[in-house]
């Protein structure tokens, strides 16, 4: 069977770039406090009402697929993972089908917050094994700047956000030393809420009876935006970050080691491992676990923070760009994030 290869990659970030220093200015923390707890130094903010998700994830793609050598007729398949799209309906999919000027083909969105890349990048590969796609755009974007709480209450998550996007174009190989080797995927929902943003949804409280808002005064409708909402200002992500850092650093090693494992490989054998970048101290957590030397690991966090669906494919662009990725190098991408979802992919380059 045909492998399925990156043949190109492209990633955009805003050129905005806001410093820990700078969000002193809206909230009570400080640089030293980012720097200590996350590693993060400074990050992006999307031009306001000129940039979106779907508009840089698609400025990724751009440069993904020139390096691919692919043009918009080209492309016959999208997969967009994003936690930060455009419209709550249609996905980002559709919108940058548009703005690339694709023809009709299918658009998928991805809803797997940080390891919503992987679960691309997993789905991706089966349709370009079976033959059924040629070549396949895969695109991890977000926005995080435009709905965050800038104010002390909302600290502990926003200082780790930033946004950013990352594209591949995946084709099929028949080269068997080069391509994805193999993917997994999790997910435990017995946390959902651990790390999630709520409101505004459909759920009025079923999930968790303590977030029921006031049942509006009509018998249907009026429980999307509530007016109690609205007032509590309770539409922000909501986030227990210890809980979400004990799982994590418990649950990447577990998760890289499953995709070595399946191909017979062991954590020495890695040229580059790449974490989500949700916070250095996870990934030096999971290096420290798997003992794997400072040359293996590639992290760019400290310039971008946390990027969500965006931060791998950001990450692997860059490692990529600055020689770090060379042909058929052992590559080992691993992401946890909210849901819980967990994942890998193991491949070479
Ligand atoms: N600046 C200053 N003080 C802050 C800030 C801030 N930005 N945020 C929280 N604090 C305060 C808290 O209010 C608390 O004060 P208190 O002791 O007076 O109550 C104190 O700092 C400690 O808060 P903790 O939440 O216990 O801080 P912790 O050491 O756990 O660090 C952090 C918080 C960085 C979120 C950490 O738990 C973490 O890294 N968790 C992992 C979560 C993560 O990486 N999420 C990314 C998204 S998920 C993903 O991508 C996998």
């Amino acid at each position: 069977m045909n492998r399925t290869i990156i043949a190109g990659i492209g990633s955009y970030v805003p050129d905005n770039v806001v410093t820990n220093e700078e969000l002193t200015q809206f909230m009570d923390t400080s640089d030293q406090w980012i720097q200590e707890r996350t590693g993060i130094k400074e990050r992006r903010y999307a031009r306001r009402f000129e940039e979106t998700t779907a508009t840089i994830g698609a400025a990724a793609a751009r440069v993904a697929m020139e390096r691919a050598g692919v043009t918009a007729a080209d492309i016959d398949f999208v997969i967009f993972a994003t936690l930060s799209p455009d419209y709550f309906f249609p996905g980002c999919g559709v919108l940058v089908q548009r703005l690339l000027g694709l023809k009709d083909v299918g658009a998928l969105d991805v809803r797997n917050q940080c390891s919503g890349f992987l679960y691309g990048l997993s789905v991706a590969d089966q349709f370009i094994k079976t033959g059924m796609y040629r070549n396949i755009l895969l695109i991890g974007a977000e926005v995080h700047s435009y709905a965050m709480d800038f104010s002390t209450r909302g600290r502990n998550v926003s200082v780790i956000f930033g946004d950013g996007a990352g594209a591949v174009i995946l084709q099929s190989s028949q080269d068997k030393e080069r391509g994805i080797l193999s993917t997994h995927l999790h997910s435990d929902g017995s946390e959902a809420e651990v790390l999630s943003m709520p409101n505004p949804g459909f759920h009025s409280g079923v999930h968790r009876p303590e977030w029921k808002p006031p049942v509006p005064e009509q018998k249907y409708g009026g429980v999307f935006i509530t007016q109690d909402l609205l007032d509590k200002e309770d539409f922000y992500p909501y986030m227990d970050g210890q809980a979400v850092f004990k799982k994590a650093v418990i649950k990447l090693p577990e998760v890289i080691q499953e995709a070595l494992g399946a191909n017979n490989y062991t954590p020495a054998d890695l040229q580059l491992m790449i974490p989500h970048q949700a916070n250095l101290r996870i990934a030096q957590f999971v290096q420290q676990t798997l003992k794997l030397r400072d040359d293996q690991v590639f992290n760019n966090i400290q310039k971008y923070g946390n990027t969500t669906a965006a931060s791998i494919p950001l990450a692997l662009c860059e490692a990529w760009e600055n020689g770090r990725v060379k042909e058929k190098d052992l590559v080992c991408l691993a992401a946890f994030g909210s849901g819980f979802t967990w994942g890998s992919a193991l491949l070479k380059w």
